[in-house]
């Protein structure tokens, strides 16, 4: 429950999606407003597709500081906004809107939250052998903010090969210099691993999407999924001894560079105790 006053100066900020009752993202936001003494307030709603236009221009008409886009309507809200950061347009997929000069304006805080959730342990990407499991709408944004950072190499392995070789395309494409390469068997040697799939979300919790890998020690083993915290692929990680990211991290990063660009303030990871 919100523990801050509301007045008529607290400045609304959204999440719009379909369904939205599960999200974290709420209790998140309004933690971090209540603790930092921002004068804002985070507000969920779940919005049929047949309203999704009217829904963001009643965003914008009610002076919306921001809002959040979450499944399934991140590819669809991008016609109806203003103007598109180059890496969401890259990416095709926009989480973050903020209202400025009464235009809206796209982002993907997903990348950027996935990249600060390796940032603070100090790990980068450079130079390094990546593995992506998945080939869906996270891994696009992970993928290419990986990119960025001028790894060695990307593989990208996943169940539909053909997504896999597309995703592939498109890194290449933006970054010819990073050797961009789908795969169907694991190479050697791999210096980390991202899973970007959903398997071993709660409930089917027993799901590792690299059954029987051999990790080693200096591997960096992430995964997206953040419920259960510790999935079983972090699990078999952290028994062979590598550096294991959980996805709560990137999250909360998520939800820190949004508020970011919202507010223009620097909230820090450890303020959220979710
Ligand atoms: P998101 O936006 O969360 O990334 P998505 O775009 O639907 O969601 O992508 C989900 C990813 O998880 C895809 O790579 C999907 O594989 P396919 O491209 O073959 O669909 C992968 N995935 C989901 N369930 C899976 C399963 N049971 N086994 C293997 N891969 C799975």
């Amino acid at each position: 429950m919100l523990s801050m006053e509301l007045s008529p100066k607290t400045k609304p900020i959204g999440l719009i999606g379909h369904p939205v009752e599960h999200s974290l993202s709420p209790k998140l936001q309004n933690h971090i407003y209540t603790t930092m003494e921002m004068d804002y307030v985070y507000l969920a709603f779940d919005v049929q597709e047949n309203m999704l236009q009217k829904t963001v221009e009643g965003m914008r008409s009610l002076h919306f500081t921001g809002f959040n886009v979450t499944i399934p309507y991140k590819e669809k809200v991008i016609p109806l906004l203003d103007e598109i950061d180059p890496q969401a347009a890259l990416i095709g997929a926009v989480n973050t809107v903020q209202r400025k000069d009464g235009k809206l304006i796209g982002y993907n805080t997903d990348g950027l939250g996935f990249m600060h959730s390796l940032h603070v342990r100090g790990i980068s990407c450079k130079g390094k052998r990546i593995l992506v499991v998945g080939a869906g709408g996270a891994a696009r944004a992970i993928g290419i903010y990986i990119a960025m950072e001028e790894p060695e190499c990307i593989y990208i392995q996943n169940r539909t090969f053909n997504k896999a070789l597309a995703l592939s395309n498109c890194i290449n494409m933006s970054y010819p210099s990073v050797i961009t390469i789908p795969i169907i068997n694991i190479p050697k040697p791999i210096d980390m691993i991202i899973n970007t799939t959903s398997l071993g979300m709660w409930p089917k919790i027993e799901d590792n999407p690299l059954k029987g890998y051999s990790f080693h020690p200096d591997q960096v083993v992430c995964d997206i999924v953040y419920n259960p915290r510790m999935t079983k692929l972090l699990e078999y990680a952290q028994l062979a001894g590598c550096t294991i990211v959980g996805g709560i991290d990137m999250l909360v990063a998520q939800a820190i560079k949004a508020i970011e660009i919202w507010t223009g303030k620097i909230v820090p990871m450890e303020i959220s105790n979710l």
